[in-house]
C-alpha cells in the first residue's frame, strides 16, 4: 500500500485496476499517463489553477538544456544523502518532474531502495511528469490539502513551489528531513536590469521555519550564458515576474538576443522536530 490518502474521507487509497479506491469506495482513476486526480473541486475554486500548458513548457524546455544542472546535482546528492533504505521521498509541487526524476535516477544508482511521490496542482504539468518517470507515483493535488498519510514521509523536497508548513509537518516523520529550494538575493540579477527600468534584489526570508530545526544551507552560484531568444524567453516564463510584466519590458524582452545572467540559489535543509 501506498501513502496516498482519500481527499474526500482521508481514508488510505489502495490501487484497483486504473483506480485509486478507499474502505468508502471513493474512487480515483488513474489517468493513461500514469498520474492520479486527487483534487478536489473546493479545494481549486473554478479557476485553473498552477502552471499552464506554455509555463510547463517553457520550463521543461529551459531545464532539459542543463542550465540548472549544478542545482540539480546539488539536490540528488542532498536528498540521497539523506534517504535510507525503505524510506519515501516525496516532491511537493513538483512542475513537470525535472527535479523529481533526476532524484529517481540517482535513488537508483545508488544501494538504496525508497519510493518516491509527486504532486503539484496543475494537471498539465503532473501529466507531463508522469510521462517523463513511471517509476514515480504522481498525483494532481494542493500542497494545502495533499492527500499523504500523516508522517507517511522521511524526506520532503519543496523547489520554488508554495510553503504550507502545517501540510509537510503532518505528512513528514518525526526527524525527516526537509529539502527547500529557493532563489537567492542575485538570481537572475542581469535578466531583471535588462527588462526592469527599477530592478529589486530578491527578499530572501530568515531561515526559521515553525516545526523543523534548521539543519544547513547550500549556495550555489554561477553565470549562465543564453544566445537564444527562445532560451531567454523559456526563462523568463519560468519566473515569477512573468506574471506581472507590462508591454515595455516585454517589447526589451523580445529584443534580448544574448543574455548573461547570474545565477543564485539556495538549497536549505531541515529536520521536522
Ligand atoms: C516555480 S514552479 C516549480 C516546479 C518544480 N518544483 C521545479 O522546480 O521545476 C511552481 C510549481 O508550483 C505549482 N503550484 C502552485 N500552487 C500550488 C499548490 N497550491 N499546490 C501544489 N502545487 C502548486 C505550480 O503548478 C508549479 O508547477
Ligand atoms: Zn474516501
Amino acid at each position: 500500500m501506498g501513502i496516498f490518502t482519500c481527499p474526500v474521507c482521508a481514508g488510505n487509497l489502495d490501487i484497483s485496476g486504473n483506480s485509486y479506491i478507499c474502505q468508502n469506495r471513493h474512487s480515483f482513476d488513474i489517468a493513461r499517463s500514469g498520474y492520479v486526480n486527487l483534487l478536489l473541486s473546493k479545494h481549486t475554486g473554478k479557476t485553473v489553477h498552477g502552471d499552464n500548458k506554455l509555463m510547463v513548457q517553457a520550463r521543461r524546455d529551459f531545464l532539459e538544456k542543463g542550465y540548472y544542472s549544478p542545482l540539480r546535482d546539488a539536490l540528488c546528492d542532498t536528498v540521497c544523502g539523506l534517504t535510507k533504505n525503505g524510506g519515501i521521498i516525496f516532491d511537493a509541487g513538483c512542475g513537470e518532474g525535472y527535479y523529481t526524476a533526476a532524484v529517481r535516477d540517482k535513488i537508483d544508482q545508488s544501494d538504496i531502495a525508497a519510493d518516491i511521490y509527486g504532486i503539484d496542482v496543475s494537471k498539465i504539468a503532473v501529466e507531463a511528469a508522469a510521462k517523463r518517470k513511471k517509476q514515480i507515483k504522481f498525483a494532481a493535488a494542493s500542497v494545502f490539502h495533499i492527500p499523504a498519510a500523516d508522517q507517511s514521509c522521511d524526506v520532503l523536497m519543496t523547489l520554488f513551489a508554495p510553503y504550507c508548513g502545517e501540510e509537510y509537518h503532518r505528512i513528514l516523520k518525526a526527524g525527516g528531513a526537509m529539502v527547500m529550494a529557493i532563489p537567492g538575493e542575485s538570481h537572475l540579477w542581469q535578466l531583471k536590469e535588462a527588462v526592469y527600468d527599477t530592478p529589486y534584489k530578491n527578499e530572501v526570508k530568515p531561515y526559521e521555519l515553525e516545526g523543523f530545526e534548521h539543519t544547513g544551507v547550500q549556495h550555489i552560484s554561477y553565470t549562465i550564458s543564453l544566445d537564444s531568444r527562445q532560451d531567454i524567453q523559456s526563462l523568463f516564463s519560468m519566473t515569477p515576474y512573468y506574471y506581472k510584466t507590462g508591454r515595455k519590458e516585454q517589447e526589451r524582452l523580445a529584443a534580448l538576443h544574448r543574455l548573461d545572467t547570474q545565477i543564485d540559489f539556495q538549497l536549505l535543509t531541515y529536520r521536522r522536530i
